[in-house]
């Protein structure tokens, strides 16, 4: 069945209080659960109360005090009728999280037991209706064998707790804050917690906890100091403060997903958690600060102000990433981030927005919500907010936002309440920008510049492409800072801010004696693609010159992306292959020898265009011919900046291990480096890569060193990899790195590699990080998933197939890759497709993969 979002009904019923007993058991858990419930005047009236379930059996149902035999089953919810205007409601259900290999709801993890309950987890611990506009407050007990759980916790404050004569102990928790069933969370295990204090603005002290698994304590540090940064951060810029008197943060090792807001009680993916210099690389302690920030940042943004119905969810997601992507930008380099999270949402989300799959970052219709947790949703909603604050300016946009906590703080909103609070409190007619919110696609800006006299004038056209169930679009405000540089110094004078509100609109610049050079949607302030005629020549320039950090960075980008269409087209003779390569060689010659830069930010403008983003700027892509034409680029810059390359490793590795922006910096351009020398002289390169690796203190120098030997032919090759996997074989998460660099690498055979690495003893289909580390790191191999035999497709077709039964919202994610299957040439397409309908016409698909694959299709 389609869930639409104009058939949002209020519920019937109010719940405003809930109490909940556990007794735990890995095998069997007994949930009883007490609902006060009373009519909501608000809603139409009923005398049926429908209380959703998922695989459960009601085992007792009493309402006001007496067991009733006059409830019924409605699919898998639970129907009991009532006549009053309030009632108790006490129903006792059963449940094995052993068995629940779907990690949703109550769920086992190495013998510990936990909670996923977004979004509609809840039903499958107890019948509830399971929808976020039903706000509660909890108390929870729970009872458990004391040396199995020694750690009993839930949501909200601490109360009382003992324990019994038989070897079992009991806690209790209340949460005073009402919230919706997805926001619970109980976890019951063996753990033990790196433990910290933080003050909040108005002098609350609040205890901080870490839970982890006994031997990962010390890895929990950055854990630890990035949640005290993110408190003290979301008091100063957004004026938020936290509300209980202990926030918990618990990391288990099998999760869906990154991480999960409950409230009061965070639980994470390791992931997102541990972090030491020996087995985390600076990517992934970024990770830990951005998603500890994220769900701590939810606490305001999703708990106290929650969503009225899944249709909302980018509500809570959009703002809350966004609002960890400030917080990340003013921890670290601000440029830099901006880079990354442009090439996130234009290597994932510029793909999702032109396929099968596009979607408006508020859908109108689902079949099955765990498949709208998406790069739309999250970061382009996270494009949208930014937006606003952009065209209102950082004050008026805080006070937006002050606005927003204030009016709905203890409701469950909407993406509208949003949109008219920033309008109200920053005073910005946001009518036509509401658009953002409804229509789907990447809308296509063209610029073309006239030059006559002294005056310049900008033609600007917009084109929002049409989506699936959306064929014609309106034209939407699309704000675009610009900058126009005078050849002759090299400088602008000053920045711009158009708004581009109509399908064309032309805007006129006077005392331009000289044609200047355009500078065009600077620090990315819209989430479109830009066409326009600009010559080799200029790019050059404004890659040398610009100085907003991400124009400078597109610049370069640009420059490679435009020369690899030619050149993927066949419109290059060999000679014009050479010019082009010459300009971008000189370019990078240029970034290598600017001393001004840093480099964090001389890492960025060495990075190549992905082959995801190059296929995204193609009709028919070829996986194979860019593939080819990518890599001869690079060998050829290699080549001949080789020297430059190889005095740039040495002067890096004498930086010693820190994790400041220096060091880090050094890091990143070490194995950039690397990665070039690899295509140009690999057998040098295998050399260099083993030193590398042999010398690492770090992880982020080893992995590096070992990702390009992955992608060679050589002895060293096979020596590295053995030698990290038996380093590493006890820590699950370096052991899925090992899985991913082989899946992602460039080697000839890493098909058969994945292949045999699926026999590994190492390797599950139970634990999702594992799954990802080897099918997802393949996946978004477009070198090995496409290769034009299908054998990749197949691969991944059977993997689905397989995982579907266990885990059906993992198993989901591994469709979408397929949906390129239009823009792709055609025999590869042909072979998509074909995995595609195998996969439809297979019996007993979950909800979750169904549904993808009939959108897939089309
Ligand atoms: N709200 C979580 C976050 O953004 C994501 C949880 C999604 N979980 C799921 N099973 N769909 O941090
Ligand atoms: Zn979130």
């Amino acid at each position: 069945t389609v869930i639409k979002r104009e058939d949002y009904r209020p519920f019937g019923w109010l719940i405003p209080e809930i109490a909940l007993d556990f007794q735990l058991g890995l095998e069997k858990t007994r949930v009883s659960a007490k609902l006060t419930v009373q009519r909501n005047a608000k809603a139409d009236r009923t005398d049926m109360l429908r209380l959703n379930g998922d695989g459960l059996t009601p085992l007792e149902v009493v309402v006001d005090g007496e067991v009733v035999n006059s409830w019924s089953m409605d699919g898998e919810d639970l129907m009991v009728p009532l006549v009053s205007d309030s009632h108790l409601v006490e129903i006792v259900t059963e449940i094995d999280p052993s068995s629940n290999t779907q990690l949703m709801g109550l769920y086992a993890s190495n013998g510990m037991l936990c909670t996923q309950c977004e979004a509609e987890g809840f039903r499958r611990i107890t019948f509830f209706p399971d929808r976020p506009d039903v706000l509660s407050t909890y108390r929870v007990r729970m009872t458990g064998p004391k040396d199995q759980f020694p750690v009993l916790l839930s949501n909200g404050n601490p109360g009382a707790s003992g324990e019994n004569d038989d070897g079992t102990h009991w806690a209790e928790w209340h949460d005073p804050w009402p919230k919706p069933s997805y926001l619970f969370a109980l976890v019951a295990g063996d753990l033990v917690a790196n433990t910290d204090t933080f003050t909040t603005m108005s002098g609350r002290e609040v205890t901080l906890n870490i839970y982890v698994r006994e031997g990962d304590l010390e890895r929990t540090g950055h854990a630890m100091e990035s949640l005290k940064k993110s408190m003290q951060w979301d008091e100063e810029v957004f004026g938020r403060e936290y509300d209980l008197d202990i926030f918990n943060i618990v990391a288990v090792s099998d999760f869906n997903m990154g991480a999960m807001e409950n409230k009061g009680l965070n639980v994470f993916n390791t992931k997102y958690v541990l972090a030491d210099p020996d087995t985390a690389t600076d990517g992934d302690f970024d990770g830990v600060e951005g998603v500890i920030a994220h769900e701590y940042f939810h606490n305001w943004s999703g708990n106290r102000v929650t969503c009225r119905d899944w249709f909302q969810l980018s509500l809570k997601e959009g703002f809350t990433v966004l609002r960890d992507q400030l917080f990340s930008q003013d921890m670290g380099s601000e440029p830099v981030k901006r880079i990354e999270d442009v090439r996130v949402l234009r290597g994932i989300q510029f793909p999702e927005d032109s396929g099968p799959l596009a979607h408006p970052i508020r859908p109108d219709s689902y079949r099955e919500i765990s498949n709208f947790y998406t790069a739309t949703v999250y970061n382009k909603g996270a494009e949208v907010i930014r937006m606003m604050r952009t065209m209102a300016g950082e004050e008026a946009f805080r006070k937006g936002c002050d606005l927003y906590f204030e009016r709905h703080d203890g409701e469950a909103a909407t993406c509208e309440d949003f949109v008219k609070a920033i309008e109200d409190g920053a005073g910005l007619d946001l009518t036509q920008f509401r658009r953002w919110y409804s229509q789907a696609g990447t809308p296509q800006v063209s610029v073309r510049m006239e030059h006559d006299g002294d005056a310049v004038t900008l033609h600007l056209k917009q084109e929002v492409p049409s989506t699936p169930g959306q064929p014609d679009k309106q034209p939407m405000p699309i704000p675009l800072k610009l900058a126009l540089f005078d050849k002759a110094n090299g400088s602008h004078r000053g920045e711009e801010l158009v708004v581009l509100d109509k399908e064309e609109a032309s805007v006129t610049f006077t005392d331009f004696a000289d044609k200047p050079v355009l500078s065009l949607n600077r620090g990315f302030t819209a989430p479109v693609s830009i066409r326009q005629e600009v010559s080799g020549e200029d790019l050059v320039f404004l890659a040398a010159h610009d100085d907003d950090p991400f124009a400078r960075y597109e610049a370069m980008q640009e420059l490679v992306v435009t020369h690899l269409k030619q050149a993927c087209a066949g419109e290059l003779d060999d000679d014009a292959r050479d010019a082009g390569r010459k300009a971008i060689g000189d370019a990078l010659a240029a970034v290598l020898a600017d001393d001004t830069l840093d480099d964090l930010m001389r890492g960025e403008l060495l990075i190549l265009p992905t082959q995801t983003y190059l296929m995204e700027q193609m009709e028919a892509a070829d996986p194979g011919v860019i593939h080819a034409e990518r890599q001869g680029l690079r060998g050829w810059l290699g080549k001949q900046l080789e020297a430059d390359f190889i005095a740039l490793h040495g002067r890096a590795s004498d930086m010693p291990y820190s994790l400041d922006a220096e060091a880090r910096g050094a890091r990143k351009v070490k194995t950039q480096a690397l990665i070039y020398l690899a295509e140009a002289n690999p057998a040098l390169a295998s050399k260099m890569g083993a030193g590398q690796y042999d010398a690492a203190d770090n992880m982020t120098d080893r992995q590096g060193a070992l990702m390009v030997l992955a992608g060679l032919q050589t002895p060293e090759r096979t020596h590295k990899l053995l030698d990290y996997y038996n380093r590493y074989k006890d820590n699950a998460l370096v052991v899925d790195k090992w899985f991913a660099i082989q899946a992602q690498s460039l080697h000839p055979h890493a098909i058969e590699h994945v292949k045999a690495l699926a026999d590994h003893p190492q390797f599950t289909l139970k634990n999702p990080n594992r799954v990802r580390s080897l099918y997802m790191a393949f996946a978004a191999n477009p070198h090995a998933f496409h290769a034009a035999d299908g054998e990749g497709y197949r691969m991944i077709a059977d993997l689905i197939l397989e995982l579907d039964p266990i885990n059906p919202q993992t198993a989901a994610r591994f469709v979408s890759p397929f949906g390129r299957w239009r823009r792709i040439e055609s025999g590869r397409s042909a072979l998509m497709r074909e995995q595609l309908e195998r996969i439809a016409a297979a019996g007993n698909l979950s909800r979750d993969t169904h549904e993808q694959v009939i959108r897939s299709l089309g």
